[in-house]
């Protein structure tokens, strides 16, 4: 039986601390894939939607100017799309590094497109962490995008390559796609200004 097709019932306590690991990515870690895998494979998770509402000190802002990054919020009938990656354990040194401004591992289930399912795990930056930032109107998250960056650059860059990677990934996710639509419009009166 290949990995990807282990059933979601198999419990944690018959895998070996040594077995590949899937790992959903719904943000960055969709279109940024600075890690080796064995595998990957576009995939869905359900009950979960994708919302800026994680703050980014280490990334795409800073302590005292921070940007606006996705984190993962229940609900109900919700599904998220993004990649799955399988992953040997080792990986998980940088991507925690990665991942270290308030995400943490969680549980999850994922589906691919041929309905199969396993378990693995996201990132997941849970409200009240050190970074949350919580909701906003979309047009204020998209110019609280469009003044932040961060060491690993402009904030409006990790906006962009989202929405482009769910373009590709043939996802439309209104929340994404409404806040590109108010940052592109914001540019376009700057320019224009
Ligand atoms: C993810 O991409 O899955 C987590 C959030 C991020 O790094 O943007």
């Amino acid at each position: 039986m290949t990995a990807d097709a282990r059933p979601r019932s198999t419990p944690t306590d018959a895998r070996s601390a040594a077995d590949p690991v899937w790992v959903f990515g719904y943000g960055s870690l969709i279109y940024k894939v600075d890690f080796p895998y064995l595998e990957r494979r576009p995939a869905q998770i359900r009950g979960w939607a994708r919302r800026f509402w994680q703050g980014s000190h280490d990334h795409r802002g800073t302590p005292d100017a921070p940007g606006r990054v996705v984190t993962l919020v229940r609900e109900a009938g919700a599904v998220c799309v993004g990649m799955a990656y399988l992953v040997t354990p080792d990986v998980f040194a940088h991507l925690d590094h990665r991942e270290k401004n308030g995400y943490v591992r969680i549980g999850v289930d994922m589906e691919f497109g041929d309905r199969s399912a396993v378990g693995g795990v996201v990132y997941f930056a849970a409200e009240g962490n050190e970074a949350y930032l919580g909701p906003a109107p979309e047009a204020a998250i998209a110019r609280h995008i469009a003044r932040s960056k961060g060491p690993s650059g402009p904030n409006r860059d990790y906006l962009l390559h989202l929405a482009d990677a769910l373009r590709a990934l043939e996802d439309y996710d209104p929340h994404v796609f409404a806040i590109e639509r108010h940052l592109r419009e914001f540019e376009r009166e700057a320019v224009a200004a």
